[in-house]
């Protein structure tokens, strides 16, 4: 970071606008038809706004208004704030899943940085991969760039109860299967689980991600927990635009302050939230756009010491907007500081100690003091064996304690719909005790890597009073989602991993303790299975999915494009 202030002659959009040459003269034309003189911007930080609103996305909903805002904390610094939208991923409504478009996004927003005259970006998202893919390509374009989280929705209700997102709809979902909901109050669960702008207000990946980003210094202190209907939502994001404007003027860029420091501070935040284990596809990706080296083994060391203090659903009890009142994200990060590294830099210039000193703790039910975790440790954890070489992911604080050490048969289905086909019949050899495999739901074989890992309790089981079973799959799991479900195998079964070679009946160990996946079939059956197994069709012949099928990397990597990764520059673009 540089201490010294920039000149204007220095900004970067003084290129576009600094001489008065034939292709400046288009330029300046061109702003004058927009209704702009030259004393709206001469000389002025240029601000791209990206913002992710749409129609489709509810958790967007409020971000015309947020704009609004952000731009009048940017003419109020003395910049000059250009609205620029990119691809909404609406989470609910976009299929086969928006992880499919998470780098279509990131490199929409690098693209957007670099071709047109920015100085530096204020990035609005927060509906699950919209944070992470504005990050990602934040930071490879590493101008100075700030977040500006959505927010959680207000708590949901029904009747007298709370309603989660998520949560709430998988736990009463397995009830009107099991003959306990009826439809009628099916409808007034879907009547009041959402009632306001805002992301999903359970710990899910929408607050994992957000909160993930305050503590890796990319939003200004407590941003992430404010909800998206308070007041205090639409003033954070004016700060948030007079803040963009002096992060220019100081030179401060993504580089300077995601360092492995950082990245470990925001896996222990979203640790220490009971966070969804999609963040951890995320934060591998982000960091090693930062040039940050992570692995999954990072994330297994640091949940070993960290324990999970936000009693939030779906390990706990309460709900974001709780959260906030609790005193939010700096007054969890307060407690667990000692697990911190504080003196890493931020968006606003402090360090992440100054940004969190004298933090209070309101409501110690919420946020809980360290003796009472829930977990006082591994919350999540990284298994591997010869049905996972390259990892696999379980978060043990969702799951039935007896089942982390269980052995029972596989009854495999081959994907998606041979699940959804089979899985209440009455006639599936299935029990209690057996081993849920689904197979071809990773990155390449979903495609997209869906939130499908959370498989259904067959309907007999469900009867009986079963609720959890161990699952294994090369998807992803809701953060909202909660069970026995092992999630991310790589390689994924439809690259040939050894998902592929599960049959029905054969035996399955999983031991979290001793971070063990093991398929109990000898070496030498699965080299005739491997011998028998044939690769299957790429799933698209032409448009934005060959890109895709031909580029995305495993889970363990991140899932990123192979050409998106790392930190080698790409040329500014030649102003003719
Ligand atoms: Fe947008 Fe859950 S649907 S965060």
């Amino acid at each position: 970071m540089s201490a010294t202030r920039k000149k204007p002659e220095e900004l970067r959009s003084h290129r576009w606008f600094g001489s008065d040459d034939m292709r400046q003269f288009g330029h300046h034309s061109r702003a004058a038809q927009m209704g702009y003189s030259r004393a709206d911007y001469a000389g002025k930080p240029i601000i791209a706004v990206i913002n992710t609103w749409s129609d489709i996305n509810a958790c967007h909903s409020h971000f015309k208004q947020r704009a609004e805002e952000v731009k009048r904390g940017v003419w109020q610094a003395g910049g000059f704030p250009l609205e620029m939208p990119a691809i909404a991923l609406a989470e609910v409504f976009q299929k086969p899943t928006t992880m499919l478009y998470r780098n279509l996004l990131a490199l929409e927003t690098e693209e957007l940085l670099r071709s047109y005259p920015v100085d530096g970006a204020v990035l609005m998202g927060g509906c699950d991969k919209s944070t992470p893919a504005l990050l990602m390509g934040a930071i490879s374009m590493n101008l100075p760039a700030i977040f500006m989280p959505a927010g959680p929705m207000l708590s949901g209700h029904w009747r007298d109860q709370e309603l989660g997102s998520g949560s709430d709809v998988w736990k009463y979902w397995a009830e009107k299967r099991a003959g306990n909901i009826s439809d009628k109050q099916w409808l007034e669960l879907e009547d009041g689980i959402a009632r306001s702008p805002g992301h999903c207000m359970t710990m899910g990946t929408a607050s994992t991600m957000t909160s993930a980003a305050e503590a890796m210094g990319f939003t200004l202190p407590g941003a992430a927990s404010i909800p998206a209907a308070d007041s205090r939502h639409g003033r954070m994001a004016a700060d948030t635009g007079r803040r963009i404007v002096e992060m220019v003027w100081a030179d401060l860029k993504p580089r300077d302050f995601i360092t492995a420091g950082s990245v470990d501070n925001a896996i222990v935040t979203a640790l220490a939230l009971g966070g969804s284990t999609n963040s951890v596809v995320h934060m591998i990706a982000i960091a090693r756009r930062a040039g940050v080296p992570l692995t999954l083994d990072r994330f297994d060391a640091l949940a070993r010491g960290t324990p999970l203090v936000a009693n939030i659903r779906p390990a706990g009890a309460h709900l974001m907007e709780d959260f906030f009142y609790a005193g939010g994200l700096r007054a969890l990060l307060s407690g667990i500081s000692d697990l911190l590294s504080l003196g890493e830099r931020t968006v606003n210039g402090k360090t992440l100690g100054e940004n969190i000193a004298g933090a209070e703790v309101f409501n110690h039910d919420v946020i809980l003091p360290r003796d009472k975790a829930l977990v006082s440790g591994s919350s999540l954890a990284v298994l591997r064996g010869n049905l996972a070489p390259d990892g696999a992911v379980i978060k043990p604080a969702a799951a039935e304690a007896r089942l982390l050490k269980h052995t029972g048969p596989a009854v495999v289905f081959a994907d998606y719909n041979d699940m959804a086909a089979r899985i209440d019949d009455p006639a599936l050899p299935v029990t209690a005790d057996s081993v849920l495999v689904l197979q071809n739901a990773g990155p390449l074989g979903a495609p997209g890597m869906p939130e499908w890992g959370q498989l259904p309790i067959p309907k007999k089981l469900l009867a009986q009073g079963v609720r959890d079973m161990v699952r294994i799959s090369d998807a992803r799991m809701s953060g909202t989602s909660y069970g026995a479900c092992v999630l991310h195998v790589a390689p994924e079964s439809f690259a040939g991993g050894p998902l592929a070679l599960v049959h029905d009946g054969d035996l399955i160990e999983l031991d979290v303790d001793a971070r063990k996946l093991e398929l109990k079939v000898s070496d030498a059956e699965l080299a005739t299975r491997r011998a028998a197994w044939k690769k299957p069709a790429p799933r698209f012949e032409r448009g934005y999915g060959v890109l895709y099928q031909q580029h995305i990397t495993q889970a363990d990597q991140g899932c990123d494009f192979d050409f998106l990764e790392g930190t080698a520059p790409t040329a500014e673009p030649e102003i003719h």
